[in-house]
């Protein structure tokens, strides 16, 4: 991946006197102490990040934060203090006014809340207004608007008007305006925010669909946690107009740089968000060319009632349990290729810990878990998935694989 967008120390302040408070700045001091000694009030304060190619880029945090100045700043809809912001290496804050609509006309695209649908036109020609404005033939921009309004699912609807659609159609035909451009980053202020919960999942899935065949660059603005977590390939945190946290959503979930972040994190649906590789533990193995002792061995310094056993290349065979062990023991046998092995099921490292509780629930074993190449990375048992959502992750204190076959 490259950088798309590079933001750079961006600083905006509104107000008469902005040098005053930039000073202020560069000197580490608050918000409110530049508001109360400047009456100049800090949007933006000392910001810099970097969008990669084909990412999503969710932006978060409390309102009035600063997360619409920001993305603001991105396409100069508001004049940045100080700071840069380059666009495929280009530093957008040094362009002419020429350059600058040509970037704003060809590579980034908004999408807004409230996007005002202008009542009288149709679907389609709401869709083609930004082409239109431009000045593209009509021909080619009512094509251009149609295969955009076929992406969002609004084929069929081209000639109805704004009041005929409900909230949701009406943010779709808001999203095919924006994609008539193939614009390579798309600006989204909120943009699901005052629709229902139900249709408001349904545009966020609807997203990553076409996430998924369009690759954009996608910065995202919400003040909703779990509409960051579900979407974003990263989340960033601002807060009083600067970055507390830039992590990918396991991280904010796992490790919150602050109480700030901490507050959101509270409450949120942990396993939708958790993985199998945050939650599982280390896991005792024998290979298929084990003598039987060594499986007493490794049970004993697991305090195990059963171990998982590989092959050459760490792949899971099965579980052997203590009490075939010993029986076989009794029996004579030597060697663990002579045992019957309990076959069980693997997740992948990448399972969320959503799908390993209905798997978990309906086994006593413990999970093994497989990396990418189908080797035996560790295991998740009952109580490891609990600790995990009650908050209490974090590697340490993941309790080891405890067996009980009984
Ligand atoms: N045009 C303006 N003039 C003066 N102050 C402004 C202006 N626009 C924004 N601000 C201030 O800048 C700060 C950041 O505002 P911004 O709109 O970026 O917040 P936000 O995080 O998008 O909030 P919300 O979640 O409510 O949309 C706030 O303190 C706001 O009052
Ligand atoms: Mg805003």
């Amino acid at each position: 991946m490259s950088a798309k967008i590079e933001v750079k120390n961006l600083v905006k302040v509104f107000g008469s006197q902005p040098r005053k408070a930039l000073s202020m700045i560069e000197k580490g001091m608050s918000k409110e102490q530049i508001l109360a000694e400047t009456g100049q009030t800090v949007g933006v304060n000392d910001v810099s990040f970097t969008v990669e190619t084909g990412e999503i880029f969710v932006v978060m945090g409390l309102s009035g934060c600063g997360k619409s100045t920001i993305l603001r700043c991105l396409n100069r809809l508001i004049e940045p203090s100080s700071g840069s912001v380059l666009i495929d290496g280009q530093d957008i804050t040094k362009l002419k006014a020429r350059e600058l609509r040509m970037v704003r006309q060809n590579k980034t695209a908004m999408v807004f809340q409230q996007f005002a649908l202008l009542p009288h036109r149709t679907v389609l020609h709401n869709t083609v207004y930004g082409l239109e404005v431009q000045g593209v033939p009509k021909e080619q921009r009512e094509k251009r608007a149609r295969e955009s309004l076929a992406m969002v699912g609004l084929n069929g609807w081209e000639n109805s008007y704004p009041d005929e659609l409900s909230g949701g159609m009406k943010q779709r035909v808001g999203l095919a305006r924006a994609l008539t451009n193939d614009p390579d980053i798309l600006l989204m202020d909120e943009a699901f925010s005052a629709l229902d919960p139900l249709i408001r999942e349904e545009m966020q899935d609807e997203l990553l669909k076409l996430q998924q065949a369009m690759n954009k660059t996608i910065v995202f603005i919400t003040h909703d946690l779990s509409e960051a977590l579900k979407i974003g390939d990263r989340i960033a945190f601002v807060r009083d107009g600067s970055l507390v946290q830039v992590s990918s959503p396991e991280d904010i979930i796992n490790h919150p740089a602050d109480a700030y972040v901490a507050n959101f994190v509270r409450g949120v649906e942990r396993s939708k968000v958790l993985l199998a590789k945050d939650v599982m533990g280390d896991t005792g193995s024998i290979t298929l060319s084990d003598e039987l002792g060594k499986a007493i061995q490794v049970m004993e310094e697991g305090g195990a009632a059963g171990v998982f056993v590989i092959d050459r290349d760490s792949r899971l065979q099965g579980v052997l349990t203590s009490e075939t062990v010993f029986k076989a023991i009794k029996a004579g046998a030597v060697s663990i290729r002579e045992l019957e092995l309990i076959q069980v099921s693997a997740v992948s490292v990448e399972t969320k810990i959503q799908e390993v509780i209905n798997i978990i629930a309906r086994s006593k074993l413990p999970l093994a878990v497989v990396d990418n190449e189908n080797r035996l990375a560790g295991s998740i048992v009952h109580s490891a998935v609990l600790a995990a959502l009650a908050g209490k992750g974090g590697e340490e204190d993941v309790p080891t694989t405890n067996w009980t076959t009984g």
